[in-house]
């Protein structure tokens, strides 16, 4: 009684020094001072929760954190409320798993505790394997002053295969900032996992901010505890706003095959990626690791910002890469958030999923990275249909039956058979997402739009569209789009129908045009030109659900394109909690 009358105080405090109830905490995570902890824990609506992708039995979910293997068992960390379905009261939340696809879960790993280290909060960060075999978790926690600082803590019995419990290191905070440091203290966090130099130390990275300029402060540490911070940032971008999550790691330019986080030498990029609080969007670069000076320089033509490579051109957030040294991969993990409106997420008793794990590597031309779906989410494929090489002319469908629509894996690849009838580009044509809502599905094309219409009610007035279009360009060559148009994906008015877009690069003229997607009731996760673009959204049928969702091959272009494979399966519910 005595405690939630106090916190009513508190609330009717923060109602009265704020105008409309909304506290900015910090940019990404607005608390809701009404909502915050009183709600009661409601039993989830189960209408658009998914049967593949990782979430948990109710309340909000965000950021993955400190995702590992170890001693053969893989770790998902999450940022999680344990009071409600929106953000608030966060704790590690605990998952382990021997394929990355079935789960167990455990109790909340970390939650605030330390007085001077996290007792307002524990926010994300990242795994870091120490020599001997032992992880460290270095996470970001709120002090007492709300101030940002950097927290260690590692587990309590190594013997203990699923690391249930997890200590706190006395000295925290490691990392904090001061008057001397100039560190914006509500703009420093998300430490990176930590990378050894051949000089035997230890280096991190934090994401901040000073004015508009993003950066990556670096620390470095001879025993994990003791953290000086360098002199320059790792690096940094002008006008890109604050750096959230950083992941920072090295990738072969000759293997599939992924490195160790401490990586470095010859035959090896680096890739930093960052995630922008002010747009909500993960981009990447790729570069070079200079260490003598400790400094990353992106490659020319691999730019910082909004207008950079992304892991992914819809909805996905604060990701985190892990090298999984039994299967020498590295393995992304992000967070897709709802895309209804926050009343309606409360109203349904949970929030948040994550994508599927995604393996990735360095393209061939070196210029991107490529992503695609851990083998093991294969396992949940059944009820295969298969359909032999057929012409799709334009303005035709063709139903994929006898699969669960709305629980499916599909594949299909297009060869292009009237190249000519591709429209020329606009050079003006340059964001390929307001072009892709400029010609969304219904806007017939010369090539295109084809591609899969998911999660569409019998009559079509639900469906979402994926697919391609090709333009020819001024020197000769070809363009290719790639789509996510869910604008008509759901009768419901308030959902947030956004469509997304990316350029693919493919030559369509001697390759085929391939396109995945995992459809997961909530979700569809499409992977382009093998990989090499990926767009993921959240819709919200209300009539194609469940039994009632169809699955179509489509050309709404005037020139043909020939079906050169199509696989489909229903995919089975995976275990999860
Ligand atoms: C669950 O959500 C769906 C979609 O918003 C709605 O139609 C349905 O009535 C809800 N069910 C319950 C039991 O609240
Ligand atoms: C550590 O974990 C192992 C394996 O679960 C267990 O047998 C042992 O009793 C634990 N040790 C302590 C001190 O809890
Ligand atoms: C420090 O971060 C806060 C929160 O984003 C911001 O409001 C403030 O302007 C920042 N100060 C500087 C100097 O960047
Ligand atoms: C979550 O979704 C909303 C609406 O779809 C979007 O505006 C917001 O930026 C998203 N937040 C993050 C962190 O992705």
């Amino acid at each position: 009684m005595a405690t939630s009358s106090l916190l009513l105080a508190c609330l009717f405090f923060f109602s009265v020094i704020l105008s409309h109830g909304v506290l900015q905490l910090e940019a990404s995570h607005a608390v809701y001072a009404n909502l915050q902890t009183l709600q009661k824990p409601t039993s989830p609506n189960q209408t658009y929760r998914t049967s593949y992708h990782f979430q948990p039995p109710k309340n909000w979910m965000n950021d993955p954190n400190g995702p590992m293997i170890y001693k053969g068992i893989y770790h998902l960390f999450y940022q999680y409320n344990p009071n409600g379905a929106d953000w608030g009261s966060i704790v590690w939340a605990h998952s382990t798993s021997l394929d990355l696809v079935n789960w167990t879960p455990h109790p909340p790993a970390i939650s605030p505790s330390q007085q001077a280290g996290d007792i307002n909060g524990c926010w994300s960060g990242s795994a870091t394997i120490l020599p001997g075999d032992k992880p460290a978790m270095l996470y970001t926690g709120i002090n007492p002053q709300s101030h940002q600082v950097q927290n260690l803590a590692v587990p309590k019995n190594l013997s203990d295969p699923f690391l249930i419990e997890w200590v706190k290191s006395p000295k925290n905070p490691l990392m904090a900032p001061t008057t001397s440091n100039k560190i914006n203290s509500s703009s420093f966090r998300d430490p990176t996992t930590a990378w050894l130099g051949p000089d035997g130390t230890w280096r991190v990275i934090i994401g901040s901010k000073i004015n508009r300029q993003g950066l990556a402060i670096l620390y470095k540490s001879k025993d994990f505890v003791h953290w000086i911070q360098s002199q320059q940032p790792l690096h940094f971008a002008d006008d890109t706003g604050m750096w959230e999550c950083p992941d920072f790691f090295p990738i072969s330019t000759n293997s599939q095959n992924a490195l160790d986080t401490s990586m470095v030498g010859s035959g090896i990029k680096h890739v930093l990626k960052l995630s922008l609080d002010d747009t909500k969007h993960d981009y990447y670069t790729i570069g070079t690791y200079n260490l003598n000076k400790d400094i990353y320089i992106p490659d020319k033509g691999s730019v910082d910002g909004d207008s950079g490579l992304r892991y992914d051109y819809g909805k996905f957030y604060a990701s985190k890469t892990f090298f999984d040294s039994v299967k020498q991969r590295r393995i992304l993990w992000g967070w897709i958030n709802e895309s209804m409106p926050q009343p309606e997420y409360i109203k349904q008793g949970w929030s948040g999923v994550q994508a599927i794990p995604r393996n990735i590597w360095l393209d061939k031309s070196r210029k991107q990275l490529v992503q695609w779906p851990i083998s093991a989410i294969e396992t949940l494929r059944t009820n295969q249909v298969d359909l032999p090489s057929k012409l799709l002319k334009g303005r035709s469908m063709l139903e994929i039956s006898s699969i669960t629509a709305a629980q499916a894996d599909v594949e299909i690849s297009f060869s292009v058979l009237e190249i000519e009838k591709a429209e020329v580009m606009d050079p003006s044509w340059t964001n390929p997402q307001l072009l892709c809502s400029q010609k969304d599905a219904s806007i017939k094309g010369g090539l295109g739009p084809f591609g899969l219409k998911v999660l569409a009610s019998k009559d079509l007035k639900e469906h979402t569209s994926v697919f391609f279009r090709i333009f020819k360009a001024q020197n000769n060559k070809h363009v290719v789009l790639m789509c996510s148009d869910q604008s008509r994906s759901s009768l419901n008015q308030n959902t947030d129908k956004t469509t997304y877009g990316a350029f693919l690069e493919v030559d369509p003229i001697h390759e085929q045009l391939s396109l995945r997607s995992l459809i997961d009731q909530s979700i569809v996760e499409s992977f382009g030109g093998e990989g090499k673009a990926c767009i993921t959204a959240r819709v919200y049928p209300t009539l194609a659900i469940g039994g009632k969702a169809h699955l179509y091959a489509f050309n709404n272009g005037r020139g043909s394109v020939r079906i050169s494979k199509l696989s489909a399966w229903s995919m089975k519910r995976a275990h999860i909690y």
